[in-house]
Order: C-alpha cells, then sequence, then structure tokens
C-alpha cells in the first residue's frame, strides 16, 4: 500500500505515543506523562505525518517561526516500516513549508546520529541546551 503525506493533520495522543513506542524513539521520550505528550502535539505549529491507509507509520513534529529557525523535535518511523524513504520524505515534506532561508535544527538520538549529516545536516559546535530543572 502507498504511504501518504500530510501536513498538520490531527491525531490522538495514543497514536502519537504508539508511534513513538514502535519507532524506539519513544524510550527517550515522557510517554507515561499525558499532559506533557498532548501538549507536544496540541502546541507543535508544524507536523508532516506519514500513513499507510489509517494507520500511522511515521511523524517530523516541530516548532517554527517558517521563516528563520525551525525546531525539529521528533522524527520517527515505525520500526517495520523503516528504511523505505519515510523518514527522508517526512524531512522533504518539512522544509516544503519552510521558507527557503529557515534552518531546521534538532538534537539527534544516539541511533541517529549517522543519519543527520547522511542527509546533509551539520553539526554545529555552537549548540547549547538548558536542562529543565537548571536555574538561571
Ligand atoms: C532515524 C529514522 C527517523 C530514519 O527514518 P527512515 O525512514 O528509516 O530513514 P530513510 O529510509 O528515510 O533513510 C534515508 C537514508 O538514510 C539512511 N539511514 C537510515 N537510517 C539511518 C541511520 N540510523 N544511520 C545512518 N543512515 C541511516 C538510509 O539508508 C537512507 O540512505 P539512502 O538515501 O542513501 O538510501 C528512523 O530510523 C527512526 O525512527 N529511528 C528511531 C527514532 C530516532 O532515532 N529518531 C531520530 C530522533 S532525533
Amino acid at each position: 500500500m502507498p504511504i501518504h503525506y500530510h501536513t498538520n493533520h490531527p491525531i490522538t495522543v495514543d497514536q502519537f505515543i504508539e508511534l513513538l513506542r514502535a519507532s524506539t524513539l519513544g524510550a527517550r521520550r515522557p510517554l507515561e506523562d499525558r499532559d506533557c505528550m498532548a501538549a507536544m502535539i496540541s502546541n507543535a505549529n508544524l507536523t508532516i505525518t506519514a500513513w499507510e491507509g489509517e494507520r500511522l507509520v511515521g511523524i517530523a513534529r516541530s516548532v517554527t517561526d517558517f521563516h528563520y529557525c525551525c525546531y525539529l523535535s521528533d522524527l520517527a518511523v515505525d520500526e517495520y516500516y523503516q528504511r523505505q524513504g519515510i523518514g527522508k520524505q517526512l524531512l522533504r515534506e518539512t522544509r516544503r513549508q519552510l521558507k527557503p532561508d529557515c534552518k531546521i535544527i534538532l538534537l539527534s538520538a544516539p541511533a541517529a546520529v549517522d543519519y543527520y549529516p547522511h542527509l546533509g545536516f551539520e553539526r554545529h559546535p555552537q549548540a547549547w541546551v538548558l536542562l529543565g530543572d537548571k536555574a538561571i
């Protein structure tokens, strides 16, 4: 069956959680915190999803201003569907929604550190993260 891609198509919290689990990214996301998972869906402003029929098989979830920067928080493809070009297409569709000079910024999961350079991403030596439990 062909894979279809949608932009900002509604998904349920359960579909999101199930996909993250099926992709292995769930091990690095707060799946037990439903409020957080629901907010991740409802407050993202660019979500591309991949579907085989009614089945959600991939997601690229971003927060962006569409002009200057786009933070790609979650890129996940169901393990059964990996290595078929779905992740790449989710990134292409994300890019298509952004202005030409808009940068995509992300933190790679350990399993994907070789994936992003393969698709043309460059490592940024001046990237910084402030963890939620750190006071300023
Ligand atoms: C990383 C992930 C999104 C890639 O999606 P995918 O649909 O399997 O990848 P694609 O089929 O689009 O792969 C595109 C290219 O990257 C290569 N590739 C795929 N996974 C790779 C990996 N982990 N490391 C290096 N290269 C990889 C493919 O061989 C393909 O190469 P080609 O274009 O030369 O043929 C998917 O494997 C996944 O969900 N992994 C678990 C969750 C995760 O780590 N997500 C990233 C969070 S930051």
